[in-house]
């Protein structure tokens, strides 16, 4: 397959592939101000969990560059005020501020004693952050393997290939995995409204990847597994918190209740930045609301009568009691999670 970068550093500057474009046109943003990467997250030019936390930390990077701070005191300032714009583009996702914490934290080594030294410490660590998250996506795919059996039929939500990590994917890599290692397996695409990444950014990954597919409406997930011999779904995530309750695209709630009624495995593919153990259950997590436009609207056409009342959450929380193991780059957790998750996180690979 043809490889593409998501998410660039080149030349002082940050490219993004802007998103909202596939598949229709490949073309990218470049951005020097960590204000206007704020907004690009919140504009969804680059989206997916991993992929914003890696452009946060790039955007850090960046404000670096913007401070005029004389000392690294002021310049730990700018760099805090930096943060906080960047953590509130988008709340749902973790992986914001996980990048941005482990920014912040390198910027504040004692032995970085000068404006420069910080700079060129942060670049280090967007490009680790950067690293690490493709390293841990392989491991995913490689730990699934496991789990997904030959000639599998598999229900796939939203976007979660390397347009969403920076690199082969969560749960789009466990497909690519299994498509790699020769298993003839199916991908039922769903269309994942109101921004359709499955319908637009899914089947662009599959197409390339060569992987057979079809996509579908989101409403169609319960009859097709009732019709068709689904083996499993599998979905990434935007925040995994310490029991297991996971927050994910709008519908995979829905996807979950439809898979456990026909007894199908439903899985959880994340990388464990995604993992937020500070968080007890999936009552305390954030559910980011999107403006009413990206439902009364498809495209630039309206949909709805003038005046309709629209919610528009744009994640929901899928229970812990309804995921058949979460799957991550230090192994597979099964239930209960609140202790196969911590041995997970706490106990390193
Ligand atoms: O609103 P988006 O497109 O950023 O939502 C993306 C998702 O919900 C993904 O499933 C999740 O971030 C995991 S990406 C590997």
């Amino acid at each position: 397959m043809d490889e593409y970068q998501v998410i660039v550093w080149e030349e002082e500057q940050l490219q993004l592939l802007d998103q909202r474009r596939l598949p229709h046109e490949v073309r990218y943003n470049s951005y020097e101000d960590h204000g206007e990467v704020a907004e690009a997250i919140r504009e969804m030019v680059v989206r997916g969990a991993p992929a914003i936390g890696i452009t946060a930390a790039y955007g850090m990077a960046l404000a670096a560059r913007q401070s005029a701070a004389a000392d690294v005191a002021g310049l730990l300032e700018d760099l805090e005020r930096a943060g906080e714009r960047l953590r509130a583009a988008r709340p749902t996702a973790v992986n914001l501020s996980y990048a941005i914490d482990r920014v912040l934290e390198r910027a504040r080594k004692p032995a970085l004693e000068t404006v420069e030294a910080v700079r060129s410490a942060l670049l280090e660590e967007a490009h680790a952050i950067y690293e690490d998250e493709r390293r841990a996506n392989r491991r995913i795919g490689e730990h699934s393997l496991e789990l997904v059996p030959q000639g599998a039929s598999i229900i796939h939500h939203c976007n979660t290939g390397a347009l969403a990590t920076g690199a082969y994917g969560t749960a789009l890599g466990v497909i690519r995995a299994a498509h790699e290692a020769g298993k003839e397996i199916f991908a039922y695409v769903d269309e994942t409204r109101p921004r359709l990444q499955g319908a637009r950014l899914t089947t662009w990954e599959l197409q390339r990847l060569g992987v057979p597919h079809a996509v579908i409406v989101d409403g169609a997930s319960g009859h097709v597994m009732r019709t068709h011999g689904v083996h499993l779904c599998v979905v990434g995530a935007d925040r995994v918190v310490a029991n297991g309750d996971t927050a994910n695209k709008i519908g995979t709630y829905n996807l979950a209740l439809a898979a456990r009624a026909h007894g199908v495995a439903f899985y959880v593919a994340a990388p464990t930045s995604t993992i937020d153990l500070a968080t007890p259950s999936g009552d305390a997590i954030e559910i980011e609301q999107r403006p009413d436009e990206e439902v009364t609207h498809v495209g630039e056409v309206q949909i709805t009568p003038d005046g309709t009342e629209v919610r528009n959450p744009a994640f929901d929380v899928t229970p812990a009691s309804y995921i058949s193991a979460i799957i991550t780059e230090r192994g597979v957790a099964y239930p209960p999670y609140e202790t196969s998750l911590r041995r997970l996180v706490l106990g390193g690979e």
